[in-house]
């Protein structure tokens, strides 16, 4: 409580301006940076030349390395062909080494916000050239004053079905519709003439999702085995973890993650660090614990592979300037106080010792699949099994939702499922975005946070079209679909993959509800037990089932 009485007076002194800004934050909390001296450098973003004193405070007190929010990215250096504009830019970086910062340069190579006239409508041959020229001039320009480049960012597609292959697995971005997958060496080569002692890094969100994280192992691997210099140094020194995580983020699945890339002798850093947990730019005391908790167990993960790791950026001094800021994303408030989730980044180990006693432990919920060998189109074969509810919802809008009933042979998981107040739109290009169900399996009840071999996901939409992750677990598999009114019915064939069932057997299960808008967008996921929002990539939130006989 006396805590929170100084932090309030310190905040109203800040606002106040009574006494010296710096001298506010700095003798009242500990700084973070300071904390993690022999760890790693702890970043934040400048948003922006103007960004007002008591931010820019926070900054300079807390963190040792800055990164510009958008003023580096090519839409703002070269929206003209051939026109640099530097001022920005070069007032931000200059400002923040004359603050003892050092600087993080974002990004040479993205799908946003790049000017059109850099890769669409032209040649490869020209779109080589306005790739290699922006990447030279820009990194030649802060020679000397960037230690680091996010030389090309999120190339690589969400949860790839194919990881082992990365060339199929890039974004079809305009560069790589412009140039091929060869766009990727060509931009870090570029960069690395430029300024050879500059820091080299891809960067890409959800890389805790196993599968986007092979393929950008495999490309990594790749081009740095075909490209090492004379001394042995990769072309690739570094991979950027973005962190945009929320409440639910695994973090056995980031350290999953982590060690890979760190495996390939390569720098990690996490580069856009935040955790999502508020709703409307507010949160309550158990979203602050949570989100708390969330940072505590990311910081612990991260000061276990602190030789390995470069930097840990923030991406947000306070919730008021975040890109996310409905869900309360960063660790100080809209009054620039710091919340729980500041001093648990402080020290994770105090944070969880004093808070994880008020997190309710995951509820696991157990039901049962009966034997038998039905028809798919026979929906009274189901009789015997027990409902199973699909009514937790993970988005604010609660639409279709219903049950399922579960039966098994030595060979198959047997699963139907009734679905109630659906749209039966499939206009969306995504899959998962259609009105359509999902169910997870797990053979070993394994609860790995992310897929193992025995791990799949299955999805049937109302029109009975199949997709699956992996897509190996399409063998075998079939599937039956009728439609009435709001209502659609769906069974699923699921061929056992790594073992022969019998009676006592435990499986990880669920299965949820996707309901699409009349819009043809995602609007509304129903689910048994996981709410973790990540059961397509970690096992470790599914429900239980277990195989008995009559
Ligand atoms: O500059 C224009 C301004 O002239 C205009 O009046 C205003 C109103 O539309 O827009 C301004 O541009 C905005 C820009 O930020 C600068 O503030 C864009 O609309 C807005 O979309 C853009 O958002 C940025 C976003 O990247 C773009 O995708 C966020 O600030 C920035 O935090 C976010 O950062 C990205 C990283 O670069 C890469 N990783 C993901 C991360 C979050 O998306």
């Amino acid at each position: 409580m006396l805590k929170k009485i100084v932090l309030c007076l310190l905040a109203a002194l800040l606002i106040g301006g009574c006494v010296s800004e710096k001298e506010a934050v700095m003798s009242k909390t500990q700084s973070l940076k300071d904390a993690y001296a022999d760890y790693f450098l702890i970043g934040n973003i400048v948003s922006g030349v103007n960004m007002d004193d008591v931010h820019y405070t926070i900054l300079t007190s807390h963190h040792n390395i800055a990164t510009a929010e958008n003023a580096m990215k090519p839409q703002y250096l070269q929206g003209t062909k051939g026109v640099f504009t530097f001022d920005e830019a070069d007032a931000i970086v200059n400002k923040a080494l004359s603050q003892g910062l050092k600087f993080h340069g974002h990004t040479l190579a993205w799908h946003q916000q790049s000017p059109a006239w850099m890769n669409e409508g032209v040649s490869r041959d020209e779109a080589v050239a306005n790739l290699t020229i922006h990447a030279k001039t820009v990194v030649e320009h802060f020679k000397g004053k960037v230690v680091s480049w996010d030389v090309l960012n999120e190339a690589v597609v969400d949860n790839p079905p194919n990881a082992e292959d990365w060339k199929v697995s890039l974004r079809q971005s305009p560069w790589l519709t412009a140039i091929g997958a060869d766009y990727v060496e060509i931009v870090f080569k570029a960069a690395r003439e430029a300024d050879p002692a500059v820091k080299l890094y891809y960067n890409d969100y959800n890389l805790d999702n196993s599968n986007k994280a092979t393929a950008v192992y495999n490309m990594v691997k790749d081009i740095n085995e075909r490209n090492p210099d004379v001394n042995g140094r990769p072309l690739i020194d570094g991979i950027g973890m973005q962190g945009h995580y929320n409440a639910h983020t695994n973090p056995g699945s980031v350290e999953d993650s982590l060690q890979r890339f760190i495996s390939l002798g390569v720098e990690v850093s996490i580069t856009e660090l935040d955790v999502q947990c508020g709703e409307g730019g507010k949160q309550t005391d158990a979203q602050m614990t949570a989100q708390g908790l969330t940072y505590a167990a990311l910081f612990n993960v991260f000061k276990k592979y602190a030789e390995h790791i470069g930097r840990v950026t923030m991406w947000g001094i306070d919730d008021s300037s975040s890109w996310r800021k409905e869900a309360c994303p960063t660790m100080f408030n809209d009054a620039l106080n710091p919340k729980p989730a500041f001093f648990a980044a402080l020290d994770p180990d105090k944070f969880i010792a004093e808070n994880s006693g008020s997190v309710e432990t995951k509820e696991v919920k157990q039901s049962v699949a009966v034997y038998g060998t039905p028809d798919l189109a026979d929906t009274a074969a189901w009789s015997q099994a027990p409902a199973i509810p699909i009514d937790r919802y993970l988005m604010a809008w609660q639409g279709a939702s219903g049950t399922a009933k579960v039966l098994w042979d030595e060979n198959s998981l047997y699963v139907l499922v009734n679905v109630n107040n659906a749209e039966m739109n499939k206009a969306n290009q995504n899959a998962h975005e259609h009105d359509s169900v999902e169910i997870f399996i797990d053979e070993n009840n394994g609860k790995t946070p992310y897929y193992e071999k025995d791990d799949a996901q299955y999805r049937v939409n109302f029109d009975n079209e199949a997709t699956f992750n992996p897509a190996s677990a399409a063998e075998g598999f079939e599937s039956w679909a009728s439609v009435s009114g709001r209502t659609y019915t769906v069974s699923l064939k699921i061929p056992f993959r790594t073992i022969t069932a019998k009676e006592g057997d435990v499986i990880g299960f669920d299965a949820q509800i996707n309901g699409a808008s009349a819009q043809g967008a995602r609007q509304s996921v129903a689910i048994w037990n996981d709410l973790s929002g990540a059961s397509y990539q970690d096992t470790s939130g599914l429900g239980v089932l277990k195989l008995m006989k009559p």
